[in-house]
């Protein structure tokens, strides 16, 4: 497999999609008109009014433009508009959007109160609008009780005893493909593309059991229809129409069902002894310390969630930390020193711990640049956040990559600094939900760990192998907030051979 990001002419054409393709935050003048946005006093509603007698406080909020609300400031820098929307208006106020009204509750106090979700006063329900046909009954949509019957087994796929066969495999797939795949010594190198490829290839194996080479027409087809599926929640035209994005993706959807009911047959009829290794055989073994087991149906559901859910967030997560040690030499240096010392051998978690100063990295560009931008829920009765009153039914969304920006919290947040994670300084710990990139509460990621481990393995082999380079001094990449942050240029960084 060689990569195509890099040949002229296609790199050219693919350079132009990216630049002209019509979204929000491409038009030219976009950043003249987001400012002139925040300044516009729209008109102010109330949310709804305080039961007589308490001491809450309404929310208040506008509906910004026409049909477009604040979609304009959120899809241009999202953390900076609500950092000017925490400052100006507070930590709760309500926007009346077309397309998801809701409730926006920033900075760390709010964050602590909808994790944490003392009284269950906030369900998960408030996904549903954005990615619930494409992938319902995932972990992250169910709730309560159910949710934590099917956490517990999931647990059981997420052992460090199955992190660590896990590694071997990714590091298999990671290792081949940063060997012969990716283009050297050309500035052009795009490699947002390349990593997307790279976490789409070591899931098919890790996830589905694919060995990297074989099933190729299945696997391109399954990875296809995987990525509609994903891209569908963030469709304009919500509708199930032929040819709008909503209709591909519930189509994607179907074949998703089919080829995973297939594999979940396949895999039932092996004994758990001679079981293989990969994550979908492992979810049809795993049983809960009562032998609760998932239904066949079940594994399909979160096998197609939890595509998604490692998928984006990997390869953002990979992504900025490149750039970030293109961008910072000493840094790079420093956790080469560290990959060097473990050198070249085979992979184990106890390996990658050791990896410490890559993780400071990966925390501080998480902070930076945060994959999981929202929290949603939505209220199952009347309650209150902050001293306001929130009705039941109300959508409520967490902004976790606001918080990562606070100047209360963090010293000098816009630059890069890994070392505010260690001692004495720990700017982490200034809050207990100042930094959240993998949750909070009941919901917290089940996959954190195994994201961590396949970020670092990805990142030690290149760094054994590459100088990570900038292709000018002080390249920036715009990054898109319409869903989870993307390079709006695919990232160049140019790999020298060492
Ligand atoms: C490095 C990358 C990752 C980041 C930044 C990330 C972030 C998050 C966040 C913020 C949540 C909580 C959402 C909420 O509160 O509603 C979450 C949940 C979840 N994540 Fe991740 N994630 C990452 C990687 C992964 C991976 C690799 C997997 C699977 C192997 C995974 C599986 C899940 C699942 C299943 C949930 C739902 C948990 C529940 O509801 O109990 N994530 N993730």
């Amino acid at each position: 497999m060689t990569n195509a990001t890099i040949s002229t002419p296609e790199f050219l054409l693919g350079q132009a999609r990216r630049r002209f393709k019509p979204a929000l935050n491409n038009f030219p003048g976009m950043y003249a008109a987001e400012r002139r946005l925040r300044g516009t006093h729209f008109h102010e509603r109330v949310l709804a009014e305080p039961p007589p007698g308490s001491d809450l406080r309404p929310v208040t909020g506008d509906g910004g433009l026409p049909v477009l609300g604040h979609m304009i400031e959120m899809f241009m820098d999202t953390p900076d508009y609500l950092l000017h929307l925490y400052r100006t208006r507070g930590p709760v106020l309500y926007a009346y959007s077309p397309v998801l009204p809701s409730v926006v509750a920033i900075g760390p106090d709010a964050a602590q109160e909808i994790y944490s979700n003392r009284n269950k006063d906030y369900s998960q329900e408030g996904w549903k609008p954005a990615i619930g046909p494409f992938f319902k009954r995932g972990l992250m949509l169910l709730d309560f009780d159910e949710h934590l019957y099917h956490r517990r087994i999931m647990q059981e796929a997420f052992t460090r005893a199955r992190l660590a066969r896990y590694v071997t495999q990714v590091d298999r797939v990671a290792s081949a493909v940063v060997a012969d795949d990716w283009v050297v010594d050309d500035s052009r190198f795009l490699l947002y593309p390349a990593l997307k490829e790279l976490t789409l290839d070591i899931a098919s194996a890790v996830f589905m059991g694919h060995e990297p080479g074989t099933d190729k027409e299945l696997v391109t087809e399954v990875n296809e229809a995987f990525a509609i599926t994903t891209r569908a929640g963030n469709a304009i035209i919500r509708v199930p129409l032929p040819p709008f994005t909503w209709w591909r993706g519930l189509r994607a959807r179907r074949l998703l069902e089919e080829y995973f009911a297939a594999r979940v047959t396949e895999s039932r009829r092996r004994s758990e002894g001679s079981a293989a290794d990969d994550l979908l055989s492992v979810l049809c073994h795993s049983a809960d310390e009562d032998g609760n087991r998932f239904s066949d149906r079940d594994i399909v559901n979160h096998m197609i969630f939890l595509m998604m859910a490692a998928h984006d967030t990997s390869t953002s997560t990979a992504s900025t930390m490149i750039f970030n040690l293109a961008g910072s030499p000493e840094w790079q240096e420093r956790c080469r020193d560290e990959s060097d010392r473990l050198g070249d051998g085979p992979l184990d978690i106890e390996a990658l711990e050791k990896l410490e100063s890559l993780e400071l990295v990966m925390n501080e560009s998480i902070r930076m640049v945060t994959p999981v931008q929202w929290a949603m829920r939505r209220t199952v009765r009347d309650t209150s956040l902050l001293g306001h009153y929130i009705p039941e039914g109300t959508n409520v969304i967490a902004y976790p990559g606001m918080s990562h920006r606070l100047a209360e919290i963090w010293t000098d947040p816009e630059v890069f600094d890994p070392a505010r994670f260690t001692e004495p300084r720990n700017e982490h710990k200034r809050h207990r939900y100042g930094f959240t990139p993998f949750g909070g509460g009941a919901h917290k990621c089940i996959g954190m760990t195994f994201g961590q481990l396949e970020v670092k393995t990805i990142l030690h082999r290149l760094l054994r192998r590459y100088r990570l380079e900038l292709p000018y001094p002080g390249y920036r990449p715009r990054w898109d907030y319409g869903g989870m942050p993307i390079p709006m240029d695919g990232m160049r960084i140019a790999l020298r051979p060492l």
